[in-house]
């Protein structure tokens, strides 16, 4: 099965994502994950992602969709696959039909997660992760068991997005009006799209989500 996990900046695709690869053994391919990894390792994609995702902005489609490409190459087809973050522009739509049709597969759904915009900024500003095994938290809807320490890996170092500041978030949100919600119908025309209340507690948006894969 392949799915894409579609909504605004903070709507929880990556915490979707993360548990469908934990409860279903699907493999989560996030442009952002594999963005922040190439900042990191300076490469010549993250010396040219740095600053655009700094600001907020999108980074270039041919980039993303190249990286989604090689990703796809190095699953078994019959891995289940999450596409978090991607695609985000009409221009990466078209790019994920061709790179799926040319590996033999197909879209199944494309799970839109509804949310009020107006949370997602405390969700964003307030959001941090295990800097050893990147477990996601958040300062008051998602806090360790053990207040500082990883309830993972039992690290007690954690870290925050340099893009998750208001001023930042504000254009993500922009840029996801602008290019990312006008791909919505062109799937809504193709019957894929299932929409999820994003607004609900993490478990029923995960049940949300069972009930579409599972239908
Ligand atoms: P990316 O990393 O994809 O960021 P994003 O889309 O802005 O999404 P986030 O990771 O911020 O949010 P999320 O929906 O995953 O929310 P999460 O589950 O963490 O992209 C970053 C940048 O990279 C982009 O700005 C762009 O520059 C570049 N980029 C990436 N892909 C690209 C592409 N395809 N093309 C071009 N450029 C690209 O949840 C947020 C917080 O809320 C967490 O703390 C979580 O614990 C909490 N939370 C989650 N669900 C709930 C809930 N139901 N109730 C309460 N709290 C919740």
């Amino acid at each position: 099965m392949n799915i894409i996990l579609l909504g605004p900046p903070g709507a929880g695709k990556g915490t979707q994502a993360a548990r469908l690869v934990a409860e279903r053994g699907m493999v989560q391919l996030s442009t952002g994950d594999m963005l922040r990894a190439a900042v990191k390792a300076a490469t010549p994609v993250g010396l040219q992602a740095k600053a655009v995702m700094e600001s907020g902005g999108l980074v270039s489609d041919d980039i993303v969709s190249g990286i989604i490409g090689e990703e796809l190459d190095r699953l078994d087809a019959a891995t289940g696959v999450i596409f978090d973050g991607y695609p985000r522009t009409a221009a990466q739509a078209q790019a994920l039909d061709g790179l799926l049709s040319a590996r033999g597969r197909s879209l199944d759904y494309v799970a839109e997660l509804e949310v009020d915009e107006d949370a997602l900024v405390e969700r964003i500003v307030g959001r941090y992760t295990c800097a050893q095994c990147g477990a996601g938290y958040h300062d008051v809807f998602k806090l360790p068991k053990v207040a500082g320490v990883c309830d993972v890996c039992g690290s007690t170092a954690f870290k925050r997005r340099p893009d998750d500041n208001e001023e930042t978030v504000r254009t993500r949100m922009a840029e996801y009006r602008a290019k990312t919600a006008p791909i919505i119908p062109l799937y809504e025309a193709r019957g894929l799209v299932r929409r999820v209340d994003g607004m609900a507690d993490m478990n029923a948006v995960g049940a949300a989500i069972a009930g579409i894969l599972d239908a």
